[in-house]
This record gives structure tokens, sequence and C-alpha cells, in this order.
């Protein structure tokens, strides 16, 4: 079986205990990892530490020429690292390709994005006559030793749009990939390690979480984390931090909002793609569907015949529904199923399971009662929940714990602008699916779904702190 290793201080290196990471698709097994031990992390950070004065002195421009070769590497074997990707995730091929591809144009774009990283300078008289002598300088650092912790769902995505930008901020990375995940994140690696990159800029720790999870990010080197994961995992991140800066991106219960002018076909085709593609495995996933009375029969029908040309099997032939990451997610995901159809949900496609393949459903008349209106299956899954009025949708959509994306479907413009502003979420798509990209957008979550900005040039600026340089001209 193939050992797979970390790259640390520009080598790669073993661990003693190892982690056999299996195929979601047919427990097939893809590879040993390591599992780091403590005192390995604390030579992985001690190695990032000495590196970074030397990194951080190169121009931004010279640090770019690493990103774009590591890139070009990633293009040149994004069929042999879909691939595993695939295996690993159990993500259609095509769309596990397509990651990788992404997230190569990702590490180009925060190459280019960080040549215009720019300082300022401000004049003191514009605030205070007396102060008209002074002028304070104000320039970009980068924060020191940057964690990066991803989710399995974009292993490889999630991880660059991390990596990259704070490396041409200035930045040394220690990257903890998902353990489902992190063969495809040590491929990751392994384009930087080949693009060249100096010994201890970007460091790698595969590991549990729940093992040691704790340890890296209490560890006192580590000055950013930038992590995105589930709630309850990030609300941890966030009591263990202390007082450095994080970024949070967390769970979500997208809401697509239906108005009676909507045109519903177009609304049924968008909503079917963006609550099912990775078998609804996607923060930015629709997670439920809040239509108005008076076409909510014509929506459930269209949306009804979407769904059913989904079609359900093995991410190798490029099915839209592949099994979900493991059995006790598919098992939770069985749960809130349970609960919705013994309150009075009616299957509009029938659940079906098999071990951790779930078939898609649509579930209507749902009703706040049901934990399936306010929980995050994570699944391919998709509750209908009919309303009487715009207030209504706006109320329980305002009322989710979370606040990361909505969509709007309607003719009226200035409606959909008004009701974008009023709801708590960071994104508002109008006539269009929820969806993180493109890459280069600012991508937020509020209230449970997270805290900071991502997105490239927005997550340069978060990896990256002002410092005012204040000199007196008389
Ligand atoms: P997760 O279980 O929270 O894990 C995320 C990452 O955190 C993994 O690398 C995991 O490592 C690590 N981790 C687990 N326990 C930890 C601890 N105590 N300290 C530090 N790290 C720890 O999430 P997931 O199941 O991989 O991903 C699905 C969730 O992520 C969903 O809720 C989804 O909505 C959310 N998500 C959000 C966004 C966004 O941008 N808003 C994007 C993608 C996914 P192990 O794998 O070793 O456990
Ligand atoms: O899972 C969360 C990802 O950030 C979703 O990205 O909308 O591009 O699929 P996406």
């Amino acid at each position: 079986m193939k050992q797979y290793q970390n790259y640390i201080d520009g080598k790669w290196v073993d661990s003693e205990k190892k982690i056999t990471i299996y195929s979601p698709i047919n427990q097939e097994e893809l590879g040993n990892v390591p599992a780091m031990s403590q005192e390995e992390v604390d030579k992985a950070m001690e190695a990032a530490r000495k590196a970074l004065p030397a990194w951080r002195a190169l121009s931004a421009y010279e640090r770019a020429q690493y990103l774009h070769r590591a890139a070009d590497i990633l293009e040149e074997r994004k069929e042999s690292i879909g691939e595993i990707l695939a295996k690993e995730v159990a993500k259609g091929i095509k769309a596990s390709i397509g990651e990788v591809d992404r997230s190569a144009h990702l590490i180009h774009y925060a190459a280019e994005e960080g040549l215009r990283v720019y300082g300022a300078s401000l004049e003191g008289g514009t605030y205070e006559p007396a102060a008209k002598t002074k002028i304070s300088l104000i320039r970009r650092e980068p924060v020191g030793i940057v964690l990066a912790i991803a989710p399995y769902n974009y292993p490889v995505n999630l991880s660059a749009s991390k990596i990259a930008p704070a490396l041409i901020g200035g930045n040394v990375v220690m990257f903890k990939p998902p353990t489902q995940g992190s063969i495809s994140g040590l491929l990751l690696a392994q384009a930087f390690a080949d693009a060249g990159i100096p010994a201890g800029v970007f460091n790698t720790i595969t590991g549990r979480g729940s093992e040691i999870g704790d340890y890296i990010i209490e560890h006192p080197e580590v000055n950013f984390i930038n992590f995105t994961g589930s709630t309850p995992i990030g609300q941890k991140v966030g009591k263990l931090a202390g007082i450095r800066p994080i970024m949070l991106e967390l769970g979500g219960k997208d809401a697509a909002v239906v108005l009676s002018d909507a045109d519903l076909d177009h609304a049924a085709k968008e909503i079917v793609s963006g609550a099912f593609s990775y078998s609804g495995q996607r923060c930015t996933a629709i997670k439920r569907v809040l239509v108005v009375n008076e076409v909510a029969d014509q929506l459930a029908e269209k949306l009804q015949t979407e769904v059913e040309k989904l079609t359900v099997g093995d991410p190798f032939e490029n099915k839209d529904i592949t099994p979900v990451i493991d059995e006790q997610s598919a098992v939770f995901i069985e749960g809130l199923v349970q609960d919705a159809q013994s309150k009075g949900a009616v299957e509009l496609t029938p659940y079906k399971r098999e071990k951790n393949l779930i078939w898609p459903t649509l579930l209507d008349e749902v009703t706040p009662e049901m934990d399936i209106a306010w929980e995050e299956p994570f699944g391919p899954v998709l509750p209908i929940i009919r309303v009487s009025s715009i207030e209504e949708a706006l109320e329980l959509c305002n009322q989710s714990e979370y606040g990361l994306q909505s969509s709007i479907f309607t003719k009226n413009y200035p409606l959909a602008f008004e009701f974008a502003s009023k709801l708590e979420v960071g994104t508002v798509h109008i006539n269009a699916k929820t969806q993180r990209g493109p890459d280069n957008f600012p991508f937020l979550g509020i209230k449970g779904s997270g805290a900071g900005v991502q997105g490239i040039k927005y997550s340069i600026e978060a990896m990256t702190k002002l410092k005012s340089v204040v000199f007196d001209i008389q």
C-alpha cells in the first residue's frame, strides 16, 4: 500500500503512527498517511519560524514565481490528482479534475493579486492642523505562521484558497488537510515542493483533528488560523484561538426564496443544481426552498421533474449523486428525513439508502417544527417550505443560526435588492443558485457561518497586517 509522507522543512518525512485512508465509494485502501505526534508538530513549527524572515524579505514578484510554478504543476497533474481526489471523497471524476484546475487558476490569480498589495499614506494635517507635519506610511506586513485547516469536501481547492493568499502575502504555512482528503492535500503540497518552494515555507501536518487539532490550534508559534469546516468545530477553534486573528468559514442553511413572478423553469433548474451537486455536500448548497403559496404546487412539480433526472451511483461514471463521505453522515441524514416524515412531510421523490449512498430526496410540506427546516444535512435531501408572503420567507431565513448565502428568484429587481439588504447572510444571489465562486469575489458567512472574509484579495488582506510608520517632516 502506498505510504504518504508529510512535507516538513523541505523534506518528506514519516511518522511512527499511520492512518489508513479508505475510499467511501467501495472501501478500497488508498494509502497510509502519517499521524503526526506533538513533538513532530513542534519541529515543523520551528522550521516554519526559521524560514519566515527570508521568505517575507522576498519581493511579492519573487514569491509569485513559486506560486505560478506550483499552479502549472497542478494543472499538468490535474487528471492524476483528480483521480485520487474522486476516490478519496467520492466526488464525480469530472468535478474532481475541475477542482484541481480551479485551484491552479486560483493560485495564479493569487500570485498576480499579491503584486497589487499596496500600502497607503496619510497626512496628519487633514485631521488636526497642528499635526500637518506628520505623515503616516501605512504598510502591509505578513502575520507570520498561518495554520490552514481544510474540510473534506474540497480538499484541494479550499486548501489552495488559504495557502496561496497566505504565501503571496509573505507568510509561511502549516497546512492540516482533512483526514479524509489528506492524500489529495499532500499531492497539493507536492506541487509546491516540486515548484522549489524554499524549505520550511510550506509544511504539512496530517493526523486526526480529534487527536492533534487542539494542539495545533493552541500552538504558541501559530499567528493566524484559517479554518474551514463545521460550525461546532469552528466554535471550538474560536475559543482556543485566544486573541490571535482567525478566519472561520463554517456551515450553512442557504435558502432559495421563490416569489410568484419568478421564471419557475429557470428557478427549478438552478435550485436542483445548487442543492444536489456533489450530493449536497457543499457549504453553499441550497438547503431549503421557501416558496410562496401561489406558485408552490407548480414549483414543486418542476423540482420533482428535475430531481427525477438526477443519476445515482459511481463517481467514475460521473453520476450526479454519489456516496456521501461515510455511513455515519448517511445515518445522520436519514434521521433528519425520518423526523420530517414522522411530522407529516411529503416525499416527492422516494427516500432510499444503501450504506452511504442516498437517493436524491425532495420533501414537500416541510414545517418549522421539523429538524430538516433548520439543520444542515450535508447530503442529497432538499426540503420545500411553503410560505404565505415574502415577509414570512424573510423571517424564516433570518431565524436560522446560519448566515452564509441565500438566493431569491423574482423579476422584481427593486424588491430583490430590498430583500437582499434585509437578509442576514454574507452573499445574496438574484435568480441564480448559491455558490462560492468566482474565487475573486468576497466570500463570507455571518452568525454561525463564520467570521472574516475569504476571496483572493480579501484573504491576502486578512492574512497581512497593517503597520503605521509615522514621521515628522519639520
Ligand atoms: P469538520 O469535521 O469540522 O472538519 C474540518 C477540518 O477540521 C478537518 O481538517 C478536520 O480534521 C479538522 N478538525 C476536526 N477537529 C478539529 C479540532 N478539534 N481542532 C482543529 N481541527 C479539527 O468539517 P468537515 O466534515 O470536514 O466539512 C463539512 C463542514 O464544513 C460542513 O459543515 C460545511 O458546511 C463546512 N464547510 C464550510 C465551508 C465554508 O466556506 N463556509 C466550506 C466547506 C465546508 P479531520 O478531518 O482530521 O477530522
Ligand atoms: O463547501 C463549501 C464551498 O466553499 C462551496 O464552494 O460553492 O464553489 O461549490 P462552491
